[in-house]
């Protein structure tokens, strides 16, 4: 059963000075957390964020969703590594030989990082599968399917909603984590996120990390926005 468990903090922010002005908040915090890289601040400030982040002591989860051929793939994990993320990712749908071969990109490194993959994207709907990329089944049965083969290809856990961590627990094994986004705090506003839980729920229903964004950049306190998903995430206290 894998117990650890963290709080991932969405950087989701245009520039490095929006970023660092973040990230600053967090100097004298003891606990450096957790924070996710996306495209749009990878794409706008190149590799060098991740080792500047990196430098202030903070694991990072490069969310650059990878998606090509074997090969690509397994040189392009090889170059990602080289960084030194503490988590990378790509999309399940790219199959078991892409998964396998990036897995082999991994493979050597010093500090492995973990390796999930991205199994349905929430944007797709059920009616979006079956009637426009002819995917036959039920998203569930699409996403479990995945899982699985994620599993196979050596991977160490998947991206999806709080909701269906359990399932994938169930279909998996535990020995599999589960990342899982869409978290908001009980009694505050969704935003876009339609399904979505608070951390202690997301801890009771077997996430073992959890992704946060908004509720934590855009809050008033940022520093203890956080430190409540801490303390209702990785130590279940409400
Ligand atoms: O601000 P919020 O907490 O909604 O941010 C959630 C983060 O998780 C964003 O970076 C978003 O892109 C990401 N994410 C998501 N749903 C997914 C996959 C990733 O919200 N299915």
């Amino acid at each position: 059963m894998r117990s650890d468990r963290d709080v991932i903090v969405a950087l989701d922010f245009p520039d490095s000075s929006k970023t660092f002005e973040f990230i600053d908040k967090f100097e004298s915090y003891p606990r450096k957390p957790f924070v996710k890289i996306g495209m749009e601040l990878f794409y706008s400030e190149g590799p060098d964020i991740v080792r500047k982040i990196k430098a202030r002591g903070h694991k990072i989860f490069l969310d650059l969703k990878l998606h090509d051929i074997p090969n690509t793939v397994k040189g392009g994990m090889r170059s990602l590594c080289s960084l030194g993320a503490d988590m990378l990712n790509l999309h399940a749908a790219g199959g078991i030989d892409m998964m396998k071969a990036a897995v082999e990109g991994l493979a050597g490194a010093d500090n492995k990082p973990l390796l999930i993959a991205v199994t349905q994207l929430t944007s797709i709907s059920q009616e979006k599968l079956n009637n426009e990329l002819l995917i036959s089944g039920s998203i569930d049965q699409v996403i479990i399917n995945y899982a699985k083969n994620a599993k196979t290809a050596g991977l160490d856990g998947v991206v999806c909603s709080p909701l269906e961590a359990g399932k994938i627990h169930e279909a998996i094994g535990e020995n599999f984590y589960t990342v899982t986004p869409g978290i908001r705090f009980t009694g505050s506003d969704a935003g876009d996120q339609a399904r979505f839980t608070d951390p202690f729920k997301a801890r009771e229903l077997g996430s073992n990390f959890i992704v946060v964004g908004r509720p934590v950049t855009k809050a008033e306190d940022p520093v203890k926005a956080y430190e409540k998903c801490v303390k209702e995430f990785c130590e279940g206290v409400k």
